[in-house]
C-alpha cells in the first residue's frame, strides 16, 4: 500500500515538474543549424514590428520567408490596371538585408482572388492576356528578389479531378502549363512549383497531381517542384504515409517543399484552456518525424521545410475553424514549445 503511494506521489511530482519545465531557449541554438536545407516560416512585418521576441525568432531561426497573405492576388493585383507593391516590397527588402530566401505565394488559385478578376469577362484570348499579365507582371516585378513561386495552388479537387475554378472554366486544363510558362518567360531563374493540401493523406489526389504534371513536364512545360502543404493532425496521417508522400514526388524527379507545415493537435474542436502536455509531447515527435524523414532525401531534391506560423497565437487554424489549438513550434507567448526544443536536440 505504502508502495503505490509513494509510487502515485513520484508519478505525479515527475509529471509536475514536466508541466513546469521551460523546455529550452531559443538562444542555445539556432533551427536552422541542425540541418542543411532552408527552415522556412511566414513572416509578417507588422508582427515583427510589435513584438521583439517574434523578430528574434525569425531572424533567428528561419533562412526562408513565405508571405501569409500579402502576395496573393487580391493584395497585389487589387485593380486591372494596379499592382500594390508597398508591404511585398517591404518584406522582399527586409528578406534581401537578412540573407534570408523569400519564396513566392502565390500566383494563381481560386481564393483571395480581387473582385474584378472573379468578374472579368471576356472570350479566351481576354482570358489568357489578363492571366498572361497578371503572372508576367508579378513575377518581373520580383524578379532577382523572389527565388521561387508557388505558380498554382490547390487546382485539384479531393477525387483527383481538376477543380473548377475561374482558370479552369475559362481557359480550360491548359490554363496550368499556360501559368508555369508565363512565370517562366518572367523569370526563367526563378524555380516553379505546384502547391497543394491533401497530397499526403490522399494517395488518389497526389497520384492525379503527379500524373497531370509528369504529363505537362514531358511537353517541357517548366515546373520544378511540387509544395506539399502539410497541414497535419498529431494523430493523423500516420507516419508511413507522410514518408511516401514525400519519396513519391522526388522519386517522379520534382524538388519537394514542405510549404506550410502545422501540426494540429485539437481536431475535434474541444473546449481548451491549455494545450495538454501528451499533446505537445506527440507533437514534438511528429515534428522530428517530419523533419528527419525529409532530411534523409537527396540533397537535390531538397527545397526545404516552410513553417505556416510563428507563435500559436498567429496561426490561420484558430480563426479559421474558431477553435482552441496549438500547431506551431512556439507558444502564445513566443517562448520554444517542446516540438521547437525536440529539433533543436535531436537534430
Ligand atoms: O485583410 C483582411 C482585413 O482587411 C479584414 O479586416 C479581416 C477581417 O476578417 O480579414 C482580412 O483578411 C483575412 C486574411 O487572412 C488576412 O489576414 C481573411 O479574412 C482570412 O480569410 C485570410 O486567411 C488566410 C487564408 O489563407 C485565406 O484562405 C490565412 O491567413 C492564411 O494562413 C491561409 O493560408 C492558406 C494558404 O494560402 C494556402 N493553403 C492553405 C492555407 C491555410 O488556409
Amino acid at each position: 500500500m505504502l508502495g503505490a503511494v509513494l509510487t502515485i506521489g513520484i508519478l505525479f511530482s515527475s509529471a509536475c515538474r514536466e508541466e513546469e519545465m521551460t523546455p529550452c531557449s531559443i538562444q542555445d541554438k539556432r533551427l536552422v543549424d541542425g540541418v542543411d536545407f532552408y527552415c522556412g516560416n511566414v513572416v509578417d512585418l507588422n508582427r515583427m514590428g510589435a513584438n521583439l521576441d517574434y523578430a528574434r525568432i525569425v531572424n533567428t531561426q528561419f533562412n526562408s520567408v513565405t508571405a501569409e497573405n500579402i502576395m496573393k492576388p487580391a493584395f497585389l493585383h487589387p485593380s486591372e490596371n494596379l499592382f500594390h507593391w508597398t508591404e511585398a516590397d517591404q518584406l522582399a527588402d527586409y528578406c534581401a538585408s537578412h540573407s534570408k530566401r523569400l519564396h513566392g505565394h502565390t500566383l494563381i488559385w481560386h481564393q483571395q482572388l480581387p473582385p474584378w478578376m472573379l468578374n472579368f469577362r471576356g472570350d479566351q484570348t481576354a482570358w489568357e492576356n489578363m492571366m498572361r499579365e497578371h503572372i508576367f507582371q508579378i513575377v518581373n516585378h520580383f524578379k532577382g528578389k523572389v527565388s521561387s513561386w508557388d505558380v498554382v495552388n490547390e487546382a485539384f479537387n479531393d477525387d483527383g479531378t481538376l477543380r473548377n475554378s475561374i482558370w479552369k472554366k475559362n481557359l480550360g486544363s491548359s490554363y496550368l502549363e499556360k501559368a508555369f510558362q508565363y512565370a517562366h518567360e518572367a523569370d526563367p531563374a526563378a524555380k516553379l512549383f505546384y502547391n497543394d493540401y491533401s497530397l499526403v493523406i490522399n494517395p488518389v489526389k497526389r497520384k492525379a497531381v503527379l500524373s497531370f504534371l509528369n504529363s505537362l513536364k514531358a511537353k517541357g512545360v517548366p515546373i520544378d517542384g511540387i509544395g506539399l502543404q502539410m497541414h497535419l493532425f498529431n494523430g493523423f496521417p500516420e507516419n508511413v504515409e507522410i514518408s511516401n508522400a514525400i519519396d513519391e514526388v522526388w522519386k517522379n524527379d520534382y524538388l519537394v517543399h514542405i510549404s506550410e507545415l502545422d501540426i494540429s493537435i485539437n481536431p475535434f474542436s474541444q473546449a481548451l484552456d491549455k494545450a495538454p502536455q501528451e499533446e505537445l509531447v506527440r507533437q514534438a515527435e511528429k515534428y522530428l518525424y517530419i523533419f528527419k524523414t525529409y532530411d534523409r532525401i537527396h540533397a537535390s531534391y531538397k527545397f526545404g521545410i516552410t513553417i505556416w506560423g510563428v507563435g500559436d497565437r498567429d496561426s490561420w487554424i484558430r480563426y479559421f475553424y474558431n477553435r482552441a489549438d496549438f500547431p506551431l513550434l512556439f507558444d502564445d507567448n513566443y517562448q520554444p514549445k517542446r516540438a521547437y526544443c525536440k529539433l533543436i536536440a535531436d537534430l
